[in-house]
């Protein structure tokens, strides 16, 4: 398989559509869940501007432990009771944070984000797979487009590799 990314165009929602799309190819035939994490974190972090991390954890029975990402390394383990990505876990809710540094427990992993949106992963029969992350240097990096974006890729990820 060759990929070909194409630069995004038009309005933000139409962005998103054509970022959906490919994201549908790279994941078509394809259940492996960490190939499938892997391709869309790369897809992700290079077709959006303004992002420091945009990767995946995975929901070990326990906590989350992290799985293919693109920026720099981050924790390993985080617990469903701290940060954002164990708010989101834990409440099943996409958390969009303007400013992590004024969201109580926020973990650090990289000084250089400012904010953050999160996206639970959860299987058809109810089970949490993990979660979908991305932060950003920006303040209010993320708008409500940015959400129903990432969350029609984060359901692509979930149908094709549940
Ligand atoms: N900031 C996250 C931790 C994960 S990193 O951003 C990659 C949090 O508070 O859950």
């Amino acid at each position: 398989m060759s990929f070909t990314a194409t630069t995004l165009s038009g309005s933000k929602p139409e962005q998103y559509a054509q970022l959906l799309q490919q994201a549908r190819a790279l994941l078509h035939g394809e259940r492996d869940r960490i190939a499938n994490a892997a391709n869309l974190s790369a897809l992700v972090y290079h077709a959006l501007p303004d992002l420091n991390w945009a990767g995946f954890y995975f929901f070990d029975g326990e906590e989350l432990v992290v799985g293919p990402f693109q920026g720099l390394p981050a924790c390993v383990r985080i617990p469903l009771d701290k940060g954002v990505c164990g708010a989101a876990a834990r409440t099943r809710t996409t958390q969009r944070i303007a400013d992590v540094h004024a969201f109580p427990g926020h973990i650090a992993c990289d000084s250089a984000s400012n904010s953050e949106l999160v996206v639970p992963l959860v299987a058809a029969d109810g089970s949490l797979l993990g979660v979908f992350d991305l932060d950003s240097p920006n303040r209010a990096r993320f708008d409500a487009d940015d959400q129903a974006g990432l969350e029609a890729i984060a359901n692509a990820f979930i149908q094709a590799s549940a």
